[in-house]
């Protein structure tokens, strides 16, 4: 099943509750604009790609449910404001309400924002394709790979960025092989990436992020693939860790990519002037239902890191490979 979709039978959004896996396998609706900002906002879907998605098919619910322009664009500040970093939230609201405006009526805004949410639902998966086709270039035969955070089919609609380019690259006959790191405080690397890999029978070890120095120095590791949520004039904004990551490689000599599509691309922007999201404290102080610090500890709580062009031997994205070193503008 695609990780988000838009169910024409019930008029609704279909995600893949990301929240409940790997335990539970849970499919929701949201069939309100206020019900799937709760969703982003939940991480229930996550991953740059699938936010725009989400994004795009927001502005079909609030074309259903506001009956003026305004109350629309009201909605849409909302749906803007639930996530700040991934910029493909803004580019996916964007391109459907862009569509949209050229609708007179209330029904033929929310049926030109679904057909432009259901073509970048067709594009996020013939990017993605894409990105494997030139991403798996890069990878030889027997390649162990470190990723972070899940950049997978589920931080998608299907395939996946920098997963996406293992795929590609195992279909075409490499064999190879993953070390996921588990991707604290949320824990996207053990829930979510080993469970798609593990469907897809492609085998997968799973880390703590602090081991990856160790595993890095041991030889274990010979190149190192994550997804971008937001590729800035300098350098990629991606999931906390990202940088240390990127850090250890260069010190270790190993290849070091991001894969992203042109959606992620903010070129207009600096890092300085992007605003990394800061998340509950909660998330650290508790582990489930379980204290593991003490209730009034203070905490720092960022979801984002940023790394630098420097450090990043390629940048794969659906128009090519861009090399180190990496200039954009
Ligand atoms: O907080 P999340 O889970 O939405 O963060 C996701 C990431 O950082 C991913 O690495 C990024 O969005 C790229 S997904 C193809």
């Amino acid at each position: 099943m695609r990780t988000i979709d838009w169910d024409d039978d019930r008029a609704a959004v279909r995600l893949i509750d990301q929240t409940r896996l790997p335990v539970e396998y849970e499919v929701v609706y949201c069939e309100r604009v206020e019900e799937l900002i709760e969703a982003i906002k939940e991480l229930k879907v996550r991953g740059a790609p699938a936010l725009g998605i989400a994004g795009a098919l927001g502005v079909v619910l609030a074309c259903k449910t506001a009956t003026e322009g305004e109350e629309i664009e009201r909605y849409l500040m909302k749906l803007k404001k639930a996530r700040p970093t991934a910029v493909n939230l803004f580019y996916g609201i964007d391109r459907a309400y862009s569509a949209a405006k050229r609708g007179k009526t209330p029904e033929e805004k929310e049926k030109l924002a679904l057909a432009e949410a259901n073509r970048l639902i067709e594009e996020d998966i013939a990017v993605n394709r894409r990105i494997g086709d030139y991403g798996s270039e890069l990878l030889e035969d027997g390649d162990v790979v470190l990723t972070h955070c899940n950049a997978g089919r589920l931080a998608c609609v299907d395939w996946g960025t920098a997963l996406g380019v293992i795929r590609t690259a195992i279909s075409r006959g490499k064999h190879i092989e993953v070390i996921a790191c588990e991707t604290r405080p949320l824990n996207q690397g053990s829930r979510l990436t080993t469970w798609e890999l593990m469907q897809d029978k492609i085998p997968v070890t799973l880390i703590t992020d602090s081991m990856s120095a160790a595993v890095m120095r041991e030889g274990m590791v010979n190149r190192v693939i994550v997804g971008a949520d937001r590729v800035v004039k300098e350098g990629v904004i991606n999931k906390i860790g990202t940088y240390m990551h990127a850090v250890l490689a260069k010190e270790h000599g190993i290849p070091f990519y991001v894969a992203a599509p042109t959606s992620s691309f903010d070129l207009e922007h600096g890092y300085e002037e992007i605003e990394i999201e800061e998340r509950s404290p909660e998330e650290l102080i508790y582990c489930g239902d379980t204290q593991i610090a003490p209730a009034d500890v203070r905490v720092y709580n960022p979801a984002f890191d940023f790394t630098p062009f420097e450090l990043i031997e390629a940048l794969i994205t659906e128009k090519g490979v861009f090399h180190t070193p990496i200039k954009l503008i």
